[in-house]
């Protein structure tokens, strides 16, 4: 998988139509942990609770449902939720004091990986739900109320993006002009440090028509820029209307002729899965942005293996001048491990090697963290963590250098920039550079929605500084 980590608190779930809503319409907090598709799904459970009669807040105190959607990639990610877990039941009984209910529930990875675990180690926990099951939420949310603790968590045969509702239009305008669509879920490739194979499941690719619909519908909504998700997203593969099977190249062309959608974006890729009408797609297709996110975790042929990569380093780079000879301005960033079973200093300088001769625009780093149940956590001569710590601090400030030189070298050059948000400045407008760095603008540069030519003044420490040109 490798789809970036990021973190957004506290995400609220979804504000259907107001004017339909019951005036005692319940809240739900929801807390997203972890990945863009941890994003997506809660936005996705936002929807099946909006029309189920919830509105969102932000505010926890007043949720009458608190759902987690948490990660389980690394490191103490489920302990990090069982103290999250302990401060959320003492707001319970708070609640309960006052004669008012909080539901709590445990969606995502963690929940997947632990199931009932959950709620013997924290009883205040009424519902346990795992990423394949969402769309069964109202339903077992009706078991709760009478009384029930739910662990929902096998995989379900029905497909549950056939049973999620659609957001609603106002939904997605809310959500702004760039969205995430879910196109494919669950790997088969068992990097033995991964956990995602046994928490997503096996991979699973969305119909072509539900996947070009739901695009449309977020196009006509006002998106500008959808991101492709899925954990191993190239793998992608489906039948298309024209009754051929079709891979994730065929699908952006298709994507591409949506009117009003300008960017494209997919992640996360397995080098192995990086097929020539992909690579062509690149080349052929203006929407597809020239940013590709292809994690290769090492440097090292000995540590590629014991990873059970299924390609070299050199692999890498020859699929690397494949994709820059498609598009010669395409940023590449990547994800990378240190301090696997086994690797000795000589392994992580193939590595520092890699990232020398690649050049990154950006990239994720991170000590190896045994996952339990994974082939990595059974292996021989792990790494202290003091030679894990020393490792990431040179791969790191190499990798620092290498995305400061990617935001200098385009200072006085002129990109384009799709505005996104009002800054957190007065005045200004925040916009997002091909290559996904946050672009600051004067507000009167451009409305919310419109892509903008601007001459980058200056970077700042993950962002651009423009002016219109
Ligand atoms: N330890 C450290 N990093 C991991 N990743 C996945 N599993 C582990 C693990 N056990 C990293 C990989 C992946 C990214 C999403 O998280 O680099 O690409
Ligand atoms: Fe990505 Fe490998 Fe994990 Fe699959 S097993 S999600 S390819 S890191």
């Amino acid at each position: 998988m490798d789809l970036n980590t990021i973190k957004s608190d506290g995400i609220g779930g979804a504000a259907g139509e107001p004017a339909m809503l019951p005036t005692t319409a319940k809240k739900v907090f929801i807390k997203t942990y972890g990945c863009q598709m941890n994003v997506y799904d809660s936005q996705r459970m936002g929807d099946a609770l909006a029309a189920d009669g919830y509105t969102a807040t932000d505010a926890i105190g007043e949720a009458d449902l608190v759902l987690l959607n948490t990660c389980h990639i690394r490191e103490k990610a489920a302990e990090k939720v069982y103290s999250e877990l302990g401060r959320i039941r003492d707001m319970k009984a708070e609640r309960a004091s006052t004669g008012r209910e909080m539901v709590i529930g445990v969606a995502g990875c963690v929940a997947q990986a632990e199931g009932a675990e959950i709620i013997r180690r924290s009883p205040a926990v009424d519902l346990v739900i795992g990423p394949q099951t969402y769309h069964r939420l109202p339903s077992v949310l009706a078991r709760v109320r009478g009384g029930e603790k739910i662990v929902e968590t096998d995989y379900a045969i029905e497909d549950k993006f056939d049973h999620l509702p659609r957001p609603e239009r106002a939904e997605i305008i809310k959500r702004g002009v760039t969205a995430f669509l879910t196109v494919q879920e669950g790997c088969d490739k068992f990097c033995t440090f991964c956990v995602v194979p046994y928490t997503r499941g096996s991979e699973v690719s969305r119909p072509a028509a539900r996947i070009v619909a739901e695009a449309e519908r977020l196009a006509e909504a006002g998106v500008r820029e959808v991101t492709l998700l899925g954990q191993n997203v190239n793998a992608w593969h489906g039948q298309g209307p024209d009754g051929k099977e079709w891979g994730l190249g065929r699908l952006l062309s298709r994507l591409a002729e949506i009117p009003g959608l300008a960017r494209l974006r997919y992640t996360t890729s397995h080098p192995r899965d990086m097929d020539d009408e992909l690579i062509a797609a690149h080349r052929d297709l203006a929407a597809l942005m020239p940013y590709l996110h292809l994690p290769v975790q090492s440097g090292s042929d000995r540590i590629l293996k014991a990873m059970n990569r299924r390609h070299t380093a050199k692999d890498y780079l020859a699929l690397l001048d494949r994709i820059r000879a498609a598009r010669p301005d395409i940023a590449l960033s990547g994800d990378f491990i240190v301090g696997f079973p086994g690797e000795t200093e000589a392994d992580f300088e193939a590595t520092m090697d890699l990232v020398r001769q690649v050049n990154y625009a950006s990239a994720f780093s991170f000590k190896y963290s045994p996952r339990p149940g994974t082939p990595g956590a059974e292996m021989a001569d792990h790494v202290s963590e003091a030679v894990k710590d020393e490792r990431l601090q040179r791969l790191q400030a190499l990798l620092l250098k290498q995305q400061q030189d990617f935001g200098s070298s385009l200072v006085g050059g002129v990109i384009d920039t799709l505005i996104e948000k009002p800054g957190r400045q007065a005045g200004q407008k925040v916009g997002r550079s091909p290559w996904l760095q946050p672009v600051i603008v004067d507000e009167k540069a451009g409305e919310i929605g419109d892509i903008i030519k601007v001459r980058i003044t200056k970077t700042g420490y993950n962002s651009l500084f423009a002016e219109l040109a």
